[in-house]
């Protein structure tokens, strides 16, 4: 197969910042998603409705002239949250997910959840009006591996969590692990997982033989081949419980080449090219829309977009911009090390 056509994709996780930054990578989705799941984790992070609503604001007035992308927005879950304030957001419309990022796991997680006790109340009424948690998977322990943080999570903070509040929709985000894909299709409906583009391309050699390659560096850090590989066997195999949160994650080159380089890959480029390679050379094109496309809003309730996206695969490499300029710097788009065939038509 040469061409493919599938329903619009959306991104089911994204972060999009603010200011400069976000008038600069806004346009970069919105070019080929419909919709994306916008990370709520700015300085200070998104709590509130009204902040949410705020910041939807300046979203759209970041978009192209014309644009149709839609910004589904999420709450930071803090251990000062108002489930009042959670289930009236969501009623709105506003807010289609709250996200639990366990204090300390990643970038401005500071905020984020010390004492599970402390959030029993708002996790149970998002339980009761069916609103979504996404959850950064990581336990934050010192002692823990770093390479061993999500499995143990799962273990430890997940499935007690789950147990404790049945009934709760919960998505594990950027899933890096096999254990993770396991746990994930083990479940019921009420359970989801993305996965990110980056994470279907790069193991952790990547990352660190032949030198450092800070722009290869997030969090959940890349693991062995072996994770790599259930991954892409998880997303191309159309099991409704996984979709597509890219976690593009921008930062200025300056903050990621660094003594103390930020977490974050850049794809909001090119995703969907890569996505299509990755799948091609599976033999699993057919399998792009559920992941990217289908999957991801039945999760989470909403209509599959009915305008579409075209990819072909011709005899030059596709091409895109190695940095995306910005007023706070230039931010280097993801490098998948291999030549890319797949074309965006429109
Ligand atoms: O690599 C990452 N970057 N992982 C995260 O969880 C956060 C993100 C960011 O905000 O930069
Ligand atoms: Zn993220």
């Amino acid at each position: 197969m040469t061409q493919i056509t599938i329903p619009r994709p959306d991104d089911w996780h994204l972060h999009l910042r603010d200011g400069e930054m976000l008038k600069a990578v806004a346009p970069q989705t919105a070019q080929h998603f419909a919709r994306a799941i916008i990370m709520p984790n700015l300085v200070p992070p998104v709590v509130t409705g009204a902040q949410a609503s705020a910041y939807r604001d300046r979203i759209l007035a970041a978009l192209p002239e014309g644009s149709t992308f839609e910004p589904l927005m999420v709450l930071y879950l803090t251990e000062d949250t108002d489930p009042k304030d959670v289930a009236a957001a969501h009623a709105s419309g506003l807010v289609k997910a709250v996200k639990l990022y366990p204090a300390g796991a990643t970038t401005n997680s500071n905020s984020g959840v010390r004492n599970f006790d402390n959030v029993r109340p708002v996790l149970e009424k998002m339980a009761e009006i069916g609103l979504p948690l996404c959850v950064h998977g990581e336990v934050t322990t010192h002692e823990v591996d770093i390479f061993d943080r999500e499995a143990t999570f799962i273990d430890t903070v997940l499935d007690p969590l789950r147990k404790a509040t049945p009934g709760l929709r919960v998505v594990m985000e950027h899933i890096t692990t096999k254990e993770g894909v396991d746990y994930v299709s083990a479940q019921g409906s009420d359970m989801g997982g993305t996965i990110t583009t980056h994470h279907l391309i790069i193991n952790r050699n990547h990352i660190l033989v032949g030198g450092i390659k800070p722009h290869y560096y997030c969090l959940p850090v890349a693991k062995r081949e072996i994770h790599r590989r259930a991954l892409v066997e998880a997303a191309t195999s159309g099991n409704p419980h996984f979709f597509l949160g890219t976690d593009s994650a921008p930062h200025t080159d300056d903050a990621k080449e660094s003594p103390c380089g930020c977490a974050g890959c850049f794809t909001a480029t090119n995703t969907m090219q890569l996505l299509a390679h990755v799948f091609d050379a599976e033999g699993k094109l057919n399998a792009l829309t559920k992941f990217a496309s289908e999957n991801g809003p039945k999760f989470y309730g909403l209509p599959v977009n009915t305008n579409s996206l075209t990819l072909t695969k011709k005899s030059e490499t596709a091409t895109w911009p190695s940095k995306i300029a910005s007023a706070a710097g230039p931010v280097t788009v993801f490098d998948p090390g291999f030549p890319v065939y797949w074309h965006i038509e429109n």
